[in-house]
């Protein structure tokens, strides 16, 4: 689906989630999340709605929730990360989750996102911003210019550490 091609209707917004927006987000966003695990999935979007150290944003297109992304202040670097990593990421915002739906890829929802995360990691006072990707090392790289940081296992897979100070 496009975004309104008329510009009668602004494209999409991103907001900074409250406990109010949850319900409704959660039931629109759920349909693209593994069946097993939505209870975890809501619990996550309640938490980083409601704790001072953590951000939900939410992507709302025409009152639907079609995107959402968690950041928290700081969070334990990878296992088995070297000193100098686990001292850096202490100063460092962490991205924990980041998803637009499928029909409203490509228009630029998650670029938008990103440049949240980055107004809210200079509001916190913190230095950069890291996160733990499976597939999309490449993107953060061409797109955001995030920097790999190193690989680590998390249950029994492979993925991309990847940083970007500000
Ligand atoms: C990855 C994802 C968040 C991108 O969201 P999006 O809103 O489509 O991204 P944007 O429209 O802002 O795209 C930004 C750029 O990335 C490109 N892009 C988008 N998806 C891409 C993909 N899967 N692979 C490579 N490039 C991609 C776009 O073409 C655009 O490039 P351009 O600026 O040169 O035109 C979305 O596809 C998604 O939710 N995927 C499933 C979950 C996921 O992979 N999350 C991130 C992993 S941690």
């Amino acid at each position: 689906m496009n975004f309104d091609p008329s510009g009668s209707q602004p494209a999409c917004q991103i907001i900074l989630a409250t406990l109010s927006e949850v319900d409704r987000a959660f039931s629109d966003l759920k349909r693209d999340m593994n069946p097993d695990f939505v209870h975890v999935f809501l619990d996550k979007m309640q938490r980083y709605a409601t704790k001072p150290d953590r951000a939900l944003f939410l992507a709302r297109y025409q009152n639907v929730f079609i995107a959402f992304s968690t950041i928290i202040k700081s969070s334990p670097a990878p296992e088995n990360s070297d000193k100098t990593t686990i001292q850096l990421f202490k100063n460092y915002a962490s991205v924990t989750g980041l998803m637009v739906l499928p029909e409203f890829r490509n228009q630029g929802v998650a670029s938008k996102i990103v440049e949240r995360w980055e107004e809210w990691t200079y509001q916190n006072q913190l230095a950069g911003i890291w996160l733990v990707t499976r597939q999309m090392a490449d993107w953060y790289q061409r797109c955001f210019h995030f920097s790999v940081h190193g690989s680590t296992i998390q249950h029994g897979v492979k993925k991309t550490i990847l940083s970007k100070a500000l």
